[in-house]
């Protein structure tokens, strides 16, 4: 199958039309491009495992283009949902909520619960307003890093699916924050940009709400996650990854560094991709980055960015994809 590439905005009719005919098409939303196809056609849905080689199991995200469609998908919502909506969407927040038996089971990975999620890019919701609620997940290859851009999509999925939307680099970076709505606390299954505090505070005026959130302890443990295709560390100091770098370069392997906030003085000459200093610019670069050394380099090494607020949701990305953890 020959997979095009389409500026966002000229390709946006085609890929409304291939959704409804049951097809597949990548497209951007501001956390990482989804691999998207019309969540009421279960054909096309399993389409999407099938790029990906994804699990069965593995409950897909739909996206909707207002958060007054989530009753097409889903069922007794609780206040809170609307509480979170008014505050987060259209955002990087997804829900899960009481699933609709109208809902093909595929998506859903024949759980009684549904994922819901109203992506920020324009692009994503007009196309979802164009044809039909989307289930999507990341457009990567299964236990591969999410793609932030249509090239690191193509690199993926050229030759499994028709179109690519190319809507530029994603502005989030990693995947939406999960949270578990049918659970008796709510629940957050994956940290990302909406964080622990942001929700507490917003569900806290919620009046029947306890005033408490959980975390899932090892969030999405059963599968391997955004792992590059190169041997990939953290290092808990600076000190540390230089150490570890100069001990690959002398068995002969091409290390290279991925850091915060550095003087070139204190690299000597070592390979190094910088992803910013703020949380939101570290989010922003740090998959691109690792896509980017794994066309060129053996072995990351990724410097441990701690763990407050945003760069929380950081190091559990960065900490599915280390191997052997830290140095
Ligand atoms: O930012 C994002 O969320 C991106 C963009 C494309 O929207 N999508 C994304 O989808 O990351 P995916 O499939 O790569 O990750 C979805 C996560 C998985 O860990 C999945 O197990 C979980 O959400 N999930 C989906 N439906 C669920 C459900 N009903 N209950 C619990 N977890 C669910
Ligand atoms: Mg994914």
């Amino acid at each position: 199958m020959e997979t095009k590439v389409l500026k966002a905005k000229r390709g946006l009719s085609e890929a409304a039309r291939l959704i409804l005919a049951g097809e597949t098409v990548a497209f951007p939303t501001e956390t990482v491009y989804g691999l998207g196809a019309d969540a009421f056609n279960p054909s096309a849905v399993k389409k999407i495992f099938e790029a990906k080689g994804r699990p069965q199991d593995n409950p897909l995200i739909v996206h909707l283009a207002t958060p007054k469609d989530v009753e097409k998908v889903a069922k007794d919502i609780p206040k809170e949902f609307y509480v979170l909506a008014k505050k987060f969407m259209p955002g990087p927040l997804t829900v899960v909520l009481p699933k609709r038996d109208e809902l093909p089971d595929v998506v859903t990975a024949g759980g009684n619960t549904v994922a819901v999620r109203v992506p920020a890019n324009k692009i994503a919701r007009r196309l979802i307003s164009m044809s039909s609620p989307i289930a999507a997940p990341s457009a990567n290859k299964s236990k591969h890093v999410s793609p932030t851009s249509a090239e690191y999509t193509y690199n993926d999925m050229k030759g499994l699916i028709p179109l690519i939307l190319d809507g530029g680099s994603c502005k989030v970076g990693i995947e939406s924050t999960v949270l578990d709505l049918t659970s008796p606390t709510p629940t957050v299954l994956r940290p990302g940009y909406v964080t622990e505090e942001m929700l507490l505070k917003v569900l806290s005026c919620v009046e029947k709400f306890g005033g408490e959130i959980k975390v899932a302890k090892s969030p999405g443990m059963k599968y391997t996650h955004y792992a590059p295709k190169v041997p990939t560390v953290i290092a808990k100091t600076f000190e540390s990854g230089i150490s570890e770098y100069d001990r690959a370069a002398k068995e002969g392997k091409r290390p290279v560094l991925i850091l915060k906030n550095r003087k070139e003085s204190e690299l000597c000459g070592r390979k190094v991709i910088f992803v910013g200093k703020t949380a939101k610019e570290v989010s922003k670069n740090i998959y691109a980055s690792m896509l980017n050394a794994e066309k060129t380099f053996d072995e990351i090494i990724i410097e441990h960015f701690g763990y407050d607020g945003l760069f929380g949701s950081v190091m559990n990305r960065v900490e599915k994809s280390a191997s052997n953890k830290e140095v």
